[in-house]
């Protein structure tokens, strides 16, 4: 499985944005509210690296809690692939555990989930759009 993005929580897009580009990053696509997990996203991209900042909009975003325990930080990765029901399915399976069901997320064009194991944590996969 290939990549697809490096998820970061931030407090801020705005700020933490403007230090990524100190390091080559820069914007990729419009800020994205996304309403269903109260978060702000943003992707930027160096080369064929490409990060995901997420930031709360309100204190019942989920990213908020881990804000407060762990302040900004990496929190996923997510990785892209063909068959998505097929591969949850498999890794459901597998034992890990489905966080969140393949759905629509508005800010990646596409249906992703998220996967919890207990040897690794959280992972995030995205159905790839070719
Ligand atoms: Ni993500």
């Amino acid at each position: 499985m290939k990549i697809h993005h490096i998820g970061y929580a931030v407090h801020n897009i705005d700020k933490s944005l403007k230090e990524f580009k100190k390091m080559g990053y820069e914007e990729e696509g419009e800020l994205i509210k996304d309403e269903k997990r109260n978060v702000l996203i943003k992707f930027i991209k160096n080369n064929s690296y490409r990060i995901e900042l997420i930031a709360p909009y309100n204190k019942t975003s989920p990213i908020d809690s881990v804000l407060k325990k762990m302040g900004p930080t990496l929190y996923h990765i997510c990785y892209e692939v063909d068959d998505i029901d097929f591969e949850i399915e498999r890794l459901r399976e597998e034992k890990w555990v489905v966080i969140q069901k393949p759905l629509y997320a508005p800010a990646l064009g596409s249906k992703c989930a998220f996967l919890y194991n207990k040897e690794i944590g959280v992972v995030e996969f995205v159905k790839s759009k070719h």
